[in-house]
Order: C-alpha cells, then structure tokens, then sequence
C-alpha cells in the first residue's frame, strides 16, 4: 500500500485506539489518558470482572487520579470497555499491552504476546497501526512484524514500551518522554503523532534498542534497591544504623544522593525484567541475579535476624502491609507473602493486615494485629503505619517510624 493511502481508510474508523489488555495496570491508565485527550478508545480485556467494573465507572485496582478521569470520560462517552475482540477492526491503532510474565524456570513467557496477537489477528485490518507496549524480551518486535506479515496485512508496527509506575500512572504519562521504535517511516510517524497526545516529548529508538531501554530501566532500579538491601544487611550485622549511614552518604553529597533506603523490592517488574534480561544474555548476567538473590533474600534474612532475638515458636507475629508498594492494593509479587510462608513455619502463628488489599481473605483489622501481636514486622511502608502508637517492637526496614527497630 503507497504512503499516505491508509489516511482515508482510517477517518472513516470508529475507534481511535483499542487497547489489548485494556484493563490492567498499564492498559487502562492509558486508555482513560487518550480518552481524557478526546480520543474514541476502546478497552478490549479477557477479565469480565474488570470489563464490567469499567463500563460500571468502577476502577479494578486502587490508581490516584484514576476515579475521576474514568467518571469525565464515561461522560463524554470516549471511552468503554468489552470482552469482545471484534471491535479490533473498528479501531486506526491498536495498542497491545498484555501481562508479560516469566515462567517457573525465571525464563519469559514467549507465547504471551503471539497468543494475544493471534487472538485478535482474525479482526486486524490493513493500514492499522498496531503499537506492542508491553514490557518484552529482545526480538518480540521483530517476531510480531513477522506474524503480521505472515497474515498477509499492510500493519504497521511499532513498539512504545510503557514506563510508569503503579501509583504514578495518571501524573507520569502527561509527564514521561515516551519512547517510540519502529523499522518503518510511516509507523514511526503514526506512533509519535498517537503519543503526542500525551507526552511533549519523544525519543525515537531502532526496535531492539527499545526493547533493551525498557529492560535496562527496570534493571537499572532493581540493582540499585539490591545495592541498598545488601548495605542495610551489612550494616545491621555490624550492629550500625543503615539509615543514618544512608543520611549521612546523602547529605549534601549530589553524587551519592540516589542511594535509596532498604526495603522489601518486589512487584510485577523489576524482578521479572531483570530475569527476562538474564535470559536474553544466556542467563549471563551476574549483577541482575545476584540482585536477585539479595532482593529475593530479605525477608529470609530478616527472619533469621528474628530468630536471633525471640524465641519465634512461643510468638505471634503481625505483618503490616500485604501489598508490595506503598499506598497499593497490588499483591503481585509481593515479597510480604514470601515472609509469611517462612514465619508460617518457624513461628507459633503470624497474623496480617493491610489497608489498601482486598483480594486476601486472611486479613485482620489493624485493631486485631496490634493487641495480638507479640512482634511486628512493616513489610510495606503504607502511611497508615506511621503513626500508630504500640509498645510492640516493630521491625521497620523501611525506617518509616521514628521509634521502629531494626532486625
Ligand atoms: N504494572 C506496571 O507498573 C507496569 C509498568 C510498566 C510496564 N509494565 C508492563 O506492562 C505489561 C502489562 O502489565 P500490567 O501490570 O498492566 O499487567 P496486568 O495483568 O495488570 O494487565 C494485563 C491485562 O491484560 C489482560 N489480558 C491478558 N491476555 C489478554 C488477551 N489475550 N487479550 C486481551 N486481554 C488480555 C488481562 O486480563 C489483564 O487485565 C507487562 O508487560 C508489564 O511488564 C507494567
């Protein structure tokens, strides 16, 4: 097809945008943020549940900022959500921004995006712009513009990986640069024309290059937060204060000044994005998985320090926070869950709380937690634990409060 010839063909296309995977983390802050710029957007999701949560004007996950714009843009009718992958065809762009996990082995789930591709390949049309998002190991581009290919569709392709974080979706994608790849002119030129609607700026990146900026963004973080974790560790065996070391380093000291606090490192991403990179080299990659065996090992550490000092079979021990960040309902991944499997073995009973989480049956109200607890632990600095009086110890890696203790 000549240059220009699908400009026709796509003003008289209903939709601007579906997104694939529309109602995860990622899809629908950015479906709600297109829709909040006047584009016609569709959330095309397999969950039901969060298909029906959205056209109700319910968000599926806790998202600041998110409430509001879902209620503006339900009003003005730009957005809705469906189950139904036909609505592929009615859309100029098509954005797929499914899960991307790694399998038992730590190795990525190849099968994760050619499945959804397959999905909805039967619904793609000529002259669409099809945008992968999703976080990918190296080469998935290449592999999708094949498939596409092999359908026989003028599809252009493009990769934009997403890089907000949870928490921070509705502020960063007005905010971030975006980074947009492709091997064409013509799609290259779509994709940044898509993303302008956001971001006022734009890096452009050869496919591969792209991949590995997402993967080395992920990574960069996940061995910065292990550097911190195996310093804390460090410094505790010592007898030391990591945090006022750390403020001590920081202070003044613009060169030292990312030094970040410890804390349990867990979630969607960084682990398994540091893994899908480890996989990439061959599984040769000796800073990510040592990262990962510090990161990994925390809650081990901690609860070997625990046993140091208390006798943890006569004890009940209270989790604070399930989540696995701050002021999230987001347990995936969490590291608090790995904690209460091995506290599960070694103490008399371990009991758990968290404000934001709602998918965990097993909760009890911070009330409960408090009275029956012998020792705390504040797996996950929610604000809500700040302030709370106790004659407890609480054990506070994240130095949230003022009179928590160390391991
Ligand atoms: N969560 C984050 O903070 C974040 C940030 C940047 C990038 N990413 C990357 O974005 C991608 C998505 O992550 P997420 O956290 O949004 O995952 P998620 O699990 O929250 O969302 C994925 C959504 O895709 C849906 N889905 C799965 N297969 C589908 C299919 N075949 N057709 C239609 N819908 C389908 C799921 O039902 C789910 O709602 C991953 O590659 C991740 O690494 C995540």
């Amino acid at each position: 097809m000549p240059l220009g010839s699908d400009r026709k063909e796509t003003t008289l296309r209903a939709l601007d945008v579906v997104i694939i995977g529309g109602c995860g983390h990622v899809g629908l802050p950015l479906g709600l943020a297109f829709a909040d710029r006047g584009l016609r957007v569709v959330l095309h999701d397999i969950n039901p549940d969060a298909v029906d949560d959205v056209n109700a004007g319910r968000l599926p996950f806790a998202e600041p900022g998110a409430l509001e714009v879902l209620h503006a843009v339900r009003a003005s009718g730009t957005l809705r959500a469906t189950t139904d992958p036909a609505t592929v065809c009615d859309a100029e762009t098509v954005v797929v921004v499914i899960g991307t996990p790694i399998d038992d082995h730590l190795n990525p789930d190849l099968g994760a995006v050619q499945q959804a591709i397959g999905d909805i390949a039967g619904y793609l049309v000529d002259g669409q712009l099809l945008v992968l998002r999703s976080t990918v190991y190296p080469g998935v581009t290449a592999m999708v513009e094949h498939l596409v290919a092999n359908l026989g569709l003028d599809v252009d392709v493009a990769f934009c990986p997403e890089r907000i974080a949870e928490g921070q979706a509705m502020r960063e994608l007005y905010e971030l640069p975006q980074i947009v790849a492709s091997r064409s002119d013509r799609a290259l030129e779509r994709a940044t024309k898509l993303f302008r609607n956001l971001a006022h700026e734009i890096v452009h990146l050869e496919p591969e290059e792209a991949e590995l900026a997402k993967l080395f963004t992920n990574t960069w973080r996940y061995i910065k937060f292990a550097t911190a974790n195996q310093l804390y560790m460090m410094a505790n065996d010592f007898g030391l204060d990591y945090e006022r070391i750390r403020a001590a380093v920081t202070y003044h000291y613009p060169r030292a000044a990312d030094l970040p606090g410890a804390g349990f490192t867990a979630g969607p991403c960084l682990f398994k994005d540091t893994m899908q990179l480890a996989a990439f080299n061959n599984n040769n990659f000796h800073l990510g998985q040592a990262s990962m065996m510090i990161n990994e090992g925390l809650p081990l550490y901690l609860v070997a320090r625990l046993e140091q000092s208390f006798d943890l079979g006569e004890l009940t021990i209270g989790i604070l926070g399930m989540a696995f960040k701050a002021e999230s309902d987001d347990i995936r991944s969490s590291l608090s869950y790995k904690l209460k499997r091995i506290l599960r073995f070694k103490a008399a009973r371990v009991i758990t709380h968290d404000p934001y989480v709602t998918v965990d049956d097993d909760l009890v109200p911070l009330k409960q937690i408090l009275d029956e607890s012998d020792v705390l632990i504040l797996a996950t600095p929610h604000a809500a634990y700040r302030d709370f009086t106790t004659t407890k110890p609480v054990i506070d890696i994240w130095n949230l409060r003022e009179q928590g203790v160390q391991a």
